[in-house]
């Protein structure tokens, strides 16, 4: 009879993202951005645009399915462009569920970020279910919704 001999090892998954402020969190996104970067030999002069072009990725990656930034253009969620400054709702011709029509919301960085962190927690019987837990990708999001505004 052999005698097998089983190694169990422990993962240990590094919590630093998670456990660090969301302050904390996009600084080292960013440095590890610009790490990435360099290393691919595209350094950029300012991290800001290297979170702009990751921002736009992102939008497309995670929002684009059901949101455009194209005036008019409403898909299962109604189109963004000039969402910063706009009243939550308020998009005459997209589908909206009462609990965001009547929420008084107005988006800015601050609203987006604490929405996207997670909808239904911001407004209970919304229909958008999905959120962005990563402090870091909200962040690069927001500042692609607000680049879009700005142009
Ligand atoms: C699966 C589809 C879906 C995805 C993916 C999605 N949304 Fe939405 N979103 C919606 C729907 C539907 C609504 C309308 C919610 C309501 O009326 O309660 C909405 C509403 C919003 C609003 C409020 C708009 C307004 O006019 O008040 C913002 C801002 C928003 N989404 C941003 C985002 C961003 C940024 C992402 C990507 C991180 C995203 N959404 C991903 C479906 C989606």
């Amino acid at each position: 009879m052999n005698h097998s001999q089983a190694t169990t090892r422990d993962h240990v998954i590094s919590a630093g993202v998670a456990t660090a402020s969301p302050a904390m969190s996009i600084t080292r996104a960013r440095a590890f951005l610009a790490a990435l970067l360099a290393a691919a030999g595209l350094l950029l002069p300012d991290a800001a645009s290297a979170q702009q072009s990751d921002g736009e990725r992102l939008f497309r990656q995670r929002c684009g399915a059901c949101h455009s930034l194209e005036p008019g253009q409403n898909r299962a969620g109604p189109h963004l462009s000039g969402i910063i400054g706009r009243t939550a709702g308020s998009v005459e011709s997209a589908r909206y569920s009462a609990a965001l029509r009547e929420s008084d919301i107005v988006w800015d960085g601050g609203t987006l970020d604490t929405f996207l962190a997670a909808p239904r927690q911001m407004v209970p019987g919304t229909s958008m279910t999905v959120g962005v837990p990563n402090a870091a990708q909200r962040a690069a999001i927001i500042g692609h919704l607000e680049g879009a505004v700005a142009q």
